[in-house]
């Protein structure tokens, strides 16, 4: 139980506790850097008192939001500033650059990282770097930093500091709007690139393919009926949009391995220039969402989703199979949104099951088959069309090479050119060069190669088909 002189004491002790503590915040304000002090004589006050407004930038629209920075300072007359200490200015907080009694920061030279803004083509951004600029005369100070994983930064992020909270905020929505305007993702087509812990590590640019409908084989309409509903729903988006009728559409293209899926899919990103198109295979599809709003935000847009088999059940960030992460992702797109999902698949059984419990999403499904004899005369007549065969040879090369693909056709050509150059007597490819490359390709001992070009083995065939496959050809995109 306390007395009154004890309570006493405590009033005086509490009071002289108070005066300590003033005096150490007296002593800390002593303690701020020169970068600290140039902030606060920027923003009119001290710099340590105001609250910092934090946004995370995803690394694929960092250059997006390097653009929108250097609008914002270029439109308010800013100016961008770098920060002196080596190492030490990456482990700091905002906080600790400001007020430090261990580490002087100071003004110092901008840290810039070169970045893609597309195919070939690339811009110096600001990877650590300070602006310094007035929004309608308000002063406003933004830190910028690239993700840096091996400093705990795990995406890149802006620290927005001004005496005007609301501004700060206000500045972080215009910031959002410029980036839209800015940005080097619309009209591209783009994959992802992931770092070492297979996180999102920035936007890749692939040159847009040119893939005319003459070189695709296929049987009658079926070209057609995919182009007409990705690229015909965007061409007609008025009349559908004025009838109430929906514009997202989402294909499933299925076959075997070397049928032309991809080549398909080449040729719709051709029809489309103008499209903002993200293209994920295998393992990257677990980007799906980050591509579902860049779709949803850069449209008219397509997302190609190849080879999804191979990750269909594979659990990425939700305990669910990143299909149904896919469809959902579809599902969650506005109907009116002008965008086209593509997916393409080796094995449809696999995914069967999981479309069938999510109805409605892919509206379209096409097989794009093993062609038939017609089709493989036209196929070994369009990859032979430089050569020098008789058609005659052409056709009844094409009649043997029973269960086979454009692939496998293309593949002969290539080997019938070699089998004349290795010869050696400088003279073309002859009908018996076609016929013997034929033989070999058909033979027992060249099984493998034929599982790997596509088309069917005859232990595929007891399975149906759950071997390797062979991956298309995205390296020549
Ligand atoms: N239907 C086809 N028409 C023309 N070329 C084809 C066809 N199918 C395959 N090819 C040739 O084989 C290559 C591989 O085919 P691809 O489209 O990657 O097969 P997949 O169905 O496995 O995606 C193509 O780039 C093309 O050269
Ligand atoms: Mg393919």
């Amino acid at each position: 139980m306390l007395g009154e002189i004890d309570e006493e004491l405590l009033r005086a002790v509490a009071k002289y506790l108070k005066r300590v503590e003033r005096l150490a915040s007296s002593e800390q304000a002593d303690q701020r850097t020169k970068l600290g002090a140039l902030m606060s004589e920027h923003l009119g006050v001290d710099a340590a008192t105001l609250p910092i407004v934090t946004e995370q930038i995803a690394a694929h629209r960092f250059v997006d939001a390097d653009l929108a920075l250097d609008a914002l300072t270029r439109e308010n007359d800013g100016r961008v500033i770098g920060v002196t200490g080596g190492e030490q200015r990456l482990h700091s907080s905002l906080a600790e650059l400001i007020t430090n009694p261990y580490h002087p920061f100071a003004e110092g030279p901008v840290s810039y990282e070169a970045r893609a803004t597309g195919p070939g083509t690339e811009r110096r951004v600001v990877s650590f770097g300070i602006r310094l600029l007035r929004i309608d005369g308000v002063p406003l100070v933004i830190v910028q930093r690239g993700a840096s994983p091996q400093h705990g930064r795990e995406t890149a992020q802006l620290e927005v500091l001004s005496a005007d909270e609301g501004l700060a905020t206000e500045s972080v929505r215009r910031m959002r709007q410029l980036m839209i305007e800015h940005s080097v993702l619309r009209g591209k087509v783009l994959s992802f690139v992931s770092n070492e812990y297979g996180q999102d590590a920035g936007a890749s640019f692939l040159a847009r393919p040119e893939v005319p409908a003459e070189a695709i084989v296929l049987g009658d309409g079926v070209l057609e009926s995919v182009v007409d509903h990705v690229v015909g729903i965007g061409e007609h988006r008025q009349a559908l949009v004025e009838a109430g009728q929906h514009l997202k559409r989402g294909v499933l293209l299925y076959g075997p391995p070397g049928t032309g899926k991809t080549l398909t899919v080449r040729h719709l990103l051709s029809r489309t220039p103008e499209t903002t198109a993200i293209v994920l295979t295998g393992s990257s599809i677990r980007f799906i969402t980050a591509a579902a709003e860049i779709a949803r935000t850069f449209q008219p847009a397509l997302v190609v989703l190849e080879d999804i088999d191979l990750v269909a059940m594979e659990r990425a960030h939700s305990p669910q199979p990143l299909l149904f992460e896919v469809l959902d992702a579809l599902d969650g797109l506005e109907t009116d949104a002008d965008v086209a999902f593509v997916m393409t698949t080796n094995r449809v059984q696999v995914l069967e099951r999981a479309l069938a419990a999510r109805p409605g999403r892919v509206d379209l499904g096409v097989e794009i088959p093993l062609p038939d004899a017609a089709a493989r005369r036209r196929l070994f007549r369009r990859y032979a069309a430089s050569l020098p065969f008789s058609d005659a040879a052409l056709d009844s090369a094409a009649d043997r090479a029973e269960q086979t693909t454009g692939s496998f056709a293309k593949e002969l050509m290539r080997r019938s050119v070699l089998a004349a150059a290795l010869r050696g007597d400088g003279l073309p490819p002859t009908d018996e060069d076609l016929g013997a490359a034929l033989d070999e390709l058909l033979s027992s001992g060249a099984a493998l190669t034929r599982l790997l070009l596509g088309g069917r083995s005859e232990e595929a065939e007891a399975d149906d088909g759950e071997h390797v496959h062979y991956e298309g050809e995205y390296g020549t995109f």
